[in-house]
């Protein structure tokens, strides 16, 4: 059982809900007139994503980008690298970036250049949640659901070693699962 593994829940099922819709209902209320696309960062942010658009209401279109840096590892490698790229031209477009977590920075720093320099009508990032404690890079988040200590989390997508995204809650791993990886 996954349950074993978890100290103890962050966010449960129904604080996020809450919180998804709120965010949901910014994002609505800020993309007024526009046509986003939505672009959800494969595979951390799978569900926030189908709960967050969800809450969107505004014509808009989505897309998916995977990128690797983190191995199966609790920490990042600090080598960014695009698995999977966009399906569609974003050229002109209002771009609104999904990702689960921003943690030392490295991926979205990285990503948002990239993006930017497909000469977009202008990119913002919407996160679940900012670790700002191990922040090495400067990057900004314009819609964040939650700020969190420095805990590893799962679940709602997060995971550790590709495993516990399908929790319906965040919680907090306990490092005993991780210790000696
Ligand atoms: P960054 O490049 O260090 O900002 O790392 C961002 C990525 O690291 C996220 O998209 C997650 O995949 C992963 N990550 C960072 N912290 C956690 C965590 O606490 N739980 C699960 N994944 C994490
Ligand atoms: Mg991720």
């Amino acid at each position: 059982m996954m349950e074993k593994d978890i100290e103890r829940v962050l966010f449960s099922e129904e604080e996020l809900k809450t919180r998804v819709a709120e965010l949901g209902a910014q994002i609505t209320r800020d993309y007024q007139g526009k046509k986003p696309i939505i672009i959800s960062i494969l595979r951390g942010s799978y569900i926030f994503m189908a709960d967050l658009t969800r809450q969107i209401n505004l014509p808009c279109t989505i897309d998916f980008m995977a990128v690797s840096s983190y191995g199966s590892g609790t920490t990042s490698s600090g080598q960014v690298k695009i698995v999977k790229d966009l399906s569609e031209n974003i050229e002109g477009r209002d771009v609104l970036v999904v990702e689960d977590i921003l943690d030392s920075g490295n991926t979205l720093s990285y990503l948002l250049e990239i993006l930017k320099a497909r000469r977009v009508a202008s990119v913002k990032l919407c996160t679940l949640l900012d670790k700002p404690a191990r922040r090495t890079k400067d990057v900004h988040a314009d819609y964040v659901g939650y700020t969190v200590p420095d805990y590893f989390v799962v679940g709602y997508g997060l995971d550790y070693a590709e495993y516990y995204r399908n929790l319906p809650y965040i919680g907090i791993l306990k490092p005993e699962v991780y210790e000696g990886h």
